[in-house]
């Protein structure tokens, strides 16, 4: 079967089984061509919540379709592979984060989206990399225990003077492999380039940036801009994605290994299977677990949009 004959075929079968298909950015440009939504993880979970479908299908990793779940238990709700899961997302369990919260009596703990449904049943609001600084700054404590990426808490924090964060270690294992080096060979190698990273990126990297952002965010700075040439520090997709919707500039990698396999796990084969309703995994939780996790997800949505 040939891609141009996959896609005719899931745009079908999508039709016919009613189900809503939501991309993350980071999905290859086959995926996000058939896709009803493509976003960054803030713009998903508001897709999420709105899409009037029964069966939703997440192409991206599992705390993504757990917030689809989260926001719409009565759906079905479909991980496009099974093993896509986030590695950042897995790097606190429940008990570690039971004690750290006792360590730091009336501190707020706020969870970047990338945790698990479990760790965000004691949290008090989850953020996403476009919306963090927003709602941070709109939340009336001054305290913040903020998990598990130190690197995006670095980059709020120093927006966000008038707070107090505690940042604990850990991180996204593809951005945090990024050095000051790499910055330092693209730009001697592209030197009219600017430089665009994701706030997941260490701080010494997002220092020498001329913009931090989201993936969506990188996505518009670099359309919206009058300059010709960009280095981008986030999964090299992004790169393919910008080169692809824009051919008059030029988008290098600023690290040829910035690639989450994870997100590499889902193809165009895959999501055939799944809208034929036989791949991908049914995302279940426990009914108090999307109870307790959605106040988080909630909070977010409120004081994002307030
Ligand atoms: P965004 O919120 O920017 O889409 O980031 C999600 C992510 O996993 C980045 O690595
Ligand atoms: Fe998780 Fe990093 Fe992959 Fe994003 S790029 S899904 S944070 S491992």
């Amino acid at each position: 079967m040939t891609t141009y004959d996959m896609q005719r075929e899931i745009l079908k079968l999508k039709k016919q089984n009613g189900i809503y298909i939501l991309a993350h950015v980071y999905q290859s440009q086959d995926i996000l061509e058939i896709a009803d939504f493509t976003g960054d993880s803030f713009a998903l979970s508001e897709a999420a919540a709105k899409a009037a479908a029964q069966t939703v299908l997440m192409c991206g990793v599992r705390f993504m379709a757990e917030t689809v779940k989260i926001l719409s238990p009565g759906k079905k709700v479909i991980l496009s592979h099974r093993e896509a899961g986030c590695p950042m997302a897995q790097q606190l369990k429940l008990e570690e984060l039971s004690r750290l919260k006792e360590l730091y009596p009336g501190y707020a703990t706020v969870a970047y989206i990338n945790t698990s449904a479990e760790l965000k049943t004691i949290c008090d609001v989850c953020v996403t990399s476009s919306s963090a600084v927003k709602i941070i700054g709109r939340m009336k404590g001054k305290d913040i225990l903020f998990i598990p990426d130190p690197n995006l808490g670095a980059y709020i924090a120093k927006q966000l003077p008038q707070k107090n964060f505690k940042l604990i270690g850990g991180g996204c294992p593809v951005h945090s492999h990024i050095t000051t080096r790499d910055v330092e060979q693209k730009r001697a190698a592209y030197p009219n380039a600017l430089l665009l990273v994701h706030p997941e990126c260490r701080p010494e990297v997002s220092e020498m940036a001329d913009f931090v952002g989201s993936t969506t965010g990188i996505i518009s700075y670099a359309q919206n801009s009058d300059k010709r040439e960009f280095i981008i520090g986030t999964e090299n997709s992004i790169v393919q994605h910008l080169q692809f919707g824009n051919p008059d500039k030029r988008f290098y990698p600023l690290s040829n290994s910035c690639n989450c396999c994870d997100m590499r796990l889902t193809t165009l084969p895959e999501v055939l299977s799944c809208v034929r309703l036989s791949g991908g995994e049914e995302i279940t939780l426990p009914g108090e677990t999307l109870k307790k996790a959605r106040r988080c997800i909630d909070e977010m949505l409120r004081l994002g949009n307030e």
